[in-house]
């Protein structure tokens, strides 16, 4: 059985969608939800299903973003996940505690990377036109969403599209595509899933 970590820094829907799929034949479980903020609402959402829980709040480290990971880093080492996924968490994390989990930590991004590395990825799929849209799962390197691609899910983009519309269609794409991803990953599997 693989343990697996959760990153979030808000709503934690994607989280949620891992949890509830680890369960039965599922070849990972929880054993840690932790945030960068305390108030994330998913953090209560994951303790109300029994997983653990930590928050680490980077306001209190200002511009030393080594020292925030330092204090994130002991809940996490704490677990001893096998496997840690960042789900809507918005930090962007050192090369040095990327190096650490290289190879084990996944990440889930709304556009179809390579497009729209980054921020604000519907409104720039909106202002490009594009027909199409999507969110992707990679695993983490230290170019920022820029590793391995483990799976992509697409949608249509519609007229009358909004960034709203565009983001609630991705994030459904999301809660399908992540526990997929997860799922074939703990097993071994590293080939990528097309949603
Ligand atoms: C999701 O759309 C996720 O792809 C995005 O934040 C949202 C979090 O939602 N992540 C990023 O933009 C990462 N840079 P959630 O907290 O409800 O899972």
């Amino acid at each position: 059985m693989k343990r697996v970590a959760i990153l979030i820094s808000g709503g934690g829907s994607n989280m949620l969608a891992l949890l509830r799929d680890m369960v039965g034949d599922h070849p990972g479980r929880a054993v840690l939800v932790a945030s960068n903020d305390p108030a994330a609402a998913g953090l209560a959402r994951a303790a109300d299903m029994g997983v653990a829980v930590a928050a680490v709040d980077h306001r209190g480290f200002g511009k030393d973003r080594a020292a925030f990971e330092a204090a994130l880093l002991q809940p996490i080492l704490a677990a001893e996940p096998d496997i840690v996924c960042l789900a809507g968490f918005m930090r962007v994390l050192t090369p040095d505690f990327v190096r650490r989990f290289e190879g084990r930590m996944l990440n889930i991004h709304p556009s179809l990377l390579p497009k729209y590395p980054g921020l604000h990825t519907h409104a720039r799929a909106l202002a490009a036109g594009d027909a199409e849209a999507g969110c992707s799962v990679h695993e983490v390197t230290a170019e920022l969403d820029a590793g391995p691609l483990l799976g992509q899910a697409r949608v249509p983009v519609v007229p009358g599209d909004t960034e709203d519309s565009l983001a609630a269609r991705v994030l459904a794409a999301e809660h399908r595509l992540y526990p997929a991803v997860l799922r074939r990953y703990a097993a071994g599997d590293r080939s990528p899933v097309w949603l």
